[in-house]
């Protein structure tokens, strides 16, 4: 199956079922790297602005941690800091502590949602490439638990798909899938794949992510990452 077929494909299936699949989580850390624009630097980007007012030995929570990947850059970038990783896919945790390797001594892996994770104070939160998968009045829960969860002052970091202000969410979401299909690209395919998207997805506009920021009690929201739909911002708590 080509990537493109295979992208629409995992489109079809609800927000956790995917990541219950095993075919989706052999191929998770190899794909999703060359499907997202700029991944790693996302990463990066994500670490800076975690690190600006972290302790040396801060406490970061990680949800959808699965796959491990945004984990193994910040605590091979960050020795002193640990973190706890929540995600309730049971095969992408195993991806992660794959993936972390040595570094899961560092990293408190929970099988769970934002409910199970631990309420201690943390120095900062992410959660990327996860919030799509769930409707408005989902994230505005999950954000007022995250928000609980972080001292105060805390930035909290997201990205995911979203949908630049005024504009048509199918043709940049389609722009999205002929990015991540590659050379397979194929315009008419991709059309097809962010319509099935579009229905299994919840693809906001920039204004209502930081109307969503701001109605969980973040402050300062700010666009800082943004490739075709995949966009993220920081905030803070
Ligand atoms: C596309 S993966 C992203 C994984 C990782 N953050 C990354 O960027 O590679 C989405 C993850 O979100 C998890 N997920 C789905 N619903 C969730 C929820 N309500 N709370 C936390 N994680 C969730 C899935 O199990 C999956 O591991």
């Amino acid at each position: 199956m080509d990537r493109q077929t295979k992208m629409a494909d995992d489109a079809t299936v609800s927000a956790q079922e995917p990541f219950e699949d095993p075919r989706l989580v052999s191929t998770y850390a190899d794909l999703t790297p060359q499907r997202v624009p700029g991944f790693f630097d996302l990463h990066r980007m994500a670490l800076i602005l975690l690190s600006e007012q972290a302790p040396q030995d801060a406490r970061v929570l990680v949800l959808g941690a699965g796959g491990g990947l945004e984990l193994k850059t910040f605590a091979s970038e960050r020795p002193n800091w640990t973190f706890v990783g929540v995600d309730p896919s049971r095969q992408m945790l195993g991806l992660a502590a794959i993936t972390l390797g040595p570094l899961l001594d560092r990293v408190h892996l929970v099988e769970g949602y934002i409910e199970d994770a631990p309420s201690g104070r943390f120095d900062s939160a992410t959660c990327l490439l996860t919030f799509h998968f769930l409707n408005r009045a989902e994230r505005l829960q999950v954000l007022r638990q995250l928000r609980d969860r972080l001292k105060p002052g805390a930035p909290l970091v997201v990205a995911h798909h979203a949908c630049p202000a005024g504009a048509d969410s199918e043709e940049w979401l389609a722009r999205s899938v002929v990015f991540a299909a590659g050379s397979e690209a194929d315009p008419a395919k991709a059309v097809a794949s962010a319509k099935a998207m579009m229905e299994r997805l919840s693809i906001l506009s920039d204004e209502e992510e930081v109307e969503l920021l701001r109605q969980a009690g973040f402050a300062k929201p700010a666009l800082f990452y943004a490739g075709y739909t995949f966009r993220g911002w920081v905030a803070y708590a």
